[in-house]
């Protein structure tokens, strides 16, 4: 019998971490799998210590240090904490999106400016105000459930916003008015499509059912299936959760890849539970 650590953050205080946790490790026990929930902090990272190793380890958190320490003592970890790094700045995953030559809205990685410092006078904002053009998108690297997405519609409000992100890691985005308050949310594991639904807000731009946004199951076009399978390998995440845009032609845009994505909605939305495809995933890649 295989055992196997899935691991939430012990520091946040809402249910629903502790849900997915949940949630996984029934899938997992259903598969024969001897399972511990684990709070991130409850692995003590003594470089100098030892511990016994679960067979494998859910990472479904964004503590990557974790992540890298188990993987340095030999425990398989999903997704693998480098993906998880990757996808958890939304810089530099757009960077290998990008790289990938996967269709997403214009975007521009803002430079680093130190905190104590201003780049206000050098004309690169008005640079970026030219190539993107208001409304426009400005998105902080670490953030999720849509509370670090701002859609900025005036100068006045672009100059506010970048002044108060010195020493953050942001990007500029184009708005893609025709995806407001409304994407596709696709789960993918190991290359396949698992399920998806469609997300709806009508108070917000922003399609986060946790922001207000109503989601429904959806079928996807081949379109819409082939590019959340294009993004989900373009960052190396065996499990992700994939938001599509719909772009002005009605040809999707990727939004973003989760690589620590939430299962509960999609549960409730489509009756799947994402973690049994996970579960077997992993099994048979470890047999
Ligand atoms: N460039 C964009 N144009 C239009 N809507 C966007 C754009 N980027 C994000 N959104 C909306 O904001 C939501 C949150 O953005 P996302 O990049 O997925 O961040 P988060 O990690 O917070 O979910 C998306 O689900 C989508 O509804
Ligand atoms: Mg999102």
């Amino acid at each position: 019998m295989k055992t196997c650590w899935v691991i939430y953050n012990g520091s946040l205080t809402s249910n629903k971490f502790r849900d997915q946790a949940e949630l996984t490790a029934e899938a997992a026990e259903r598969a024969g799998v001897r399972v511990r929930t684990v709070k991130n902090y409850e692995v003590m990272m003594q470089l100098d210590a030892g511990f016994i190793p679960p067979d494998f380890a859910i990472l479904l958190d964004k503590d990557v240090l974790l992540g890298y320490f188990l993987v340095s003592r030999g425990v398989p970890v999903y997704n693998d904490p480098a993906v998880i790094d990757l996808c958890d700045n939304k810089a530099k995953q757009y960077i290998a999106l990008a790289q990938a030559g996967v269709p997403m809205p214009r975007t521009i990685v803002a430079p680093k400016v130190y905190p104590a410092f201003s780049i206000r006078d050098s004309g690169y904002f008005e640079g970026v105000l030219e190539a993107l053009g208001l409304p426009m998108i400005i998105k902080e690297g670490h953030g999720s459930f849509g509370m670090k997405v701002y859609l900025i519609e005036s100068a006045e409000a672009f100059y506010d916003k970048v002044e108060s992100l010195r020493g953050v890691d942001f990007v500029f985005q184009e708005f893609v008015a025709t995806s407001r308050g409304r994407d596709i949310r696709v789960n993918v594991v190991g290359g396949e499509i698992v399920a998806a639904m469609h997300r709806e807000s009508e108070t917000d731009f922003r399609a986060n059912i946790t922001n207000g946004g109503k989601a429904s199951p959806v079928e996807l076009t081949d379109a819409q299936a082939a590019l959340a399978l294009q993004a989900a390998e373009a960052v190396g995440a065996v499990f992700a959760g994939v938001d599509l845009l719909f772009g002005p032609d009605g040809a999707p845009l990727v939004c973003e890849v989760n690589a620590a994505a939430h299962i509960r909605n999609i549960l409730n939305v489509t009756g799947v539970n994402v973690a049994d495809a996970m579960i077997s995933y992993i099994l048979e890649e470890l047999a």
